[in-house]
């Protein structure tokens, strides 16, 4: 094993141990059918994973109820009626000593037209910006059904323990469920989970206490932050520096922290040039001077200069990583053995401004989810700046509702 500073050991505050600083960030796979139920493709993909020798694998985000999805083929896990693929899913994800945890997920209001005619929200508040049209006008949670949803997010877990994961992440940035609760422009509850930051923060609270009571107090709960939403009025720095200090008073074992949301996608403009463009260092090395508990930035790493530099200089914990490791699943690897070339995440177009304006987001996630698809069939990725074919497997697999507006990476 090299002595670089990514294959050094991470010991989590509850004793668990990483093997290296690699942490493959959510993708969501998008390859559930109809049924929402994992399957072989998922079971393939995340056993290139664990080869890959990544230190801690996460899942793409799986949803807590089947009527409110982020997008078409999320994985839902609601019950255990698939307990028997997510035992073989798990066992092929933590092969090789990988730690692989399920990110979970509600997408509240940023269910779009296509999947959700009535989504729900902490307040009845349209999601705003260009691809506010592709979303229905949610209504407002009651307090019961808060309570009701908590509860969703602990069964998840539970159940994720059950099938052998060995860890969860709740995922609380990009503009999610979590996410809306926390930010002030998106919550005016006047019931306990809205109004003063300790109550937009009782919903996380609630549902990490839920899931700590229900899964142990040495079983790893991570946590997805943004650093801020980037939006007027919305959840600011300062409010994710409380969260940060709450959630690591109370016990949470690691924070990944990203940003933005559909209407403000910043969370995938890094393109790792430079230590400056890989986005949230700055952030976190703030937050790591605050805390004790590891914080994870994911965003724009791409050449190992720059990886080494930031955990050198303790800006990050450990190194998250996910479009590149969609075109090379063994990048960890590859960097031990001294055979890495960076791997460069490219802008596709389809040779139309219009186009690649419009639909620059769909099309690079589409790239991404073909990936994904490839190396769980075995094959390699394929590399492109032609943006035709991602758009037509979407449309393909699945219908023009591809047009819609997608998460932003
Ligand atoms: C196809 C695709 C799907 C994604 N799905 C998720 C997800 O399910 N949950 C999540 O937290 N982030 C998701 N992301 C965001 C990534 O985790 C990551 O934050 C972002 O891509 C920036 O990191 P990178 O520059 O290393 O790609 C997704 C990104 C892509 C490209």
């Amino acid at each position: 094993m090299s002595n670089l500073f990514v294959s050094e050991k991470l010991v989590l505050p509850n004793g668990k141990i990483i093997k290296n600083r690699f942490f493959k960030s959510a993708m969501s796979e998008t390859m559930a059918k109809r049924d929402n139920s994992p399957n072989i493709m998922h079971v393939n993909l995340y056993s290139q994973w664990a080869k890959g020798g990544a230190g801690i694998v996460l899942t793409g985000n799986v949803m807590v109820d089947r009527t409110a999805l982020g997008e078409p083929g999320n994985v839902v896990v609601e019950d255990e009626r698939d307990m028997d693929m997510l035992k073989q899913w798990a066992k092929a994800g933590t092969a090789n000593n990988t730690h692989l945890w399920m990110q979970i997920n509600h997408p509240g209001k940023q269910s779009p037209k296509s999947i959700s005619k009535h989504p729900v929200a902490p307040s009845a508040i349209p999601v705003g910006g260009s691809y506010g049209s592709a979303f229905y006008p949610p209504r407002t949670l009651t307090t019961e059904e808060v309570k009701g949803l908590i509860q969703r997010f602990v069964n998840t877990a539970r159940i994720a323990k059950k099938a052998g994961f060995t860890g969860v992440q709740i995922h609380g940035a990009h503009g999610y469920l979590v996410n809306q609760f926390l930010s002030p422009a998106e919550n005016h509850r006047t019931d306990q989970y809205g109004g003063t930051l300790e109550n937009r923060m009782r919903f996380l609270v609630d549902i990490y206490q839920g899931m700590r009571k229900a899964l142990s107090n040495n079983f790893p709960i991570g946590l997805k932050l943004n650093s801020s939403d980037f939006k007027e009025g919305g959840f600011s720095e300062e409010d994710s520096i409380e969260v940060v200090k709450k959630m690591a008073e109370i016990g949470i074992d690691l924070i990944e922290i990203s940003g933005g949301s559909y209407e403000n996608p910043k969370m995938s403009s890094g393109t790792g040039k430079g230590s400056d463009d890989v986005f949230f260092l700055e952030y976190a090395q703030k937050l790591k001077s605050l805390v004790d508990v590891p914080i994870v930035v994911t965003g724009g790493f791409r050449s190992l200069e720059i990886m080494e530099e930031a955990l050198k200089n303790e800006r990050t914990s450990m190194i998250g990583i996910a479009r590149p490791l969609a075109m090379v699943p063994d990048i960890p690897n590859r960097i031990f053995q001294g055979r890495y070339e960076t791997v460069k995440t490219q802008r596709l177009t389809t040779g139309f401004k219009t186009l690649d304006k419009k639909f620059g987001t769909a099309i690079g996630n589409s790239y991404y989810e073909q990936q994904m698809k490839r190396l769980a069939k075995g094959k390699q990725s394929k590399r492109t700046t032609n943006a035709w074919s991602p758009l037509l497997h979407t449309v393909m697999l699945h219908g023009p509702h591809v047009f819609m507006p997608r998460r932003s990476k």
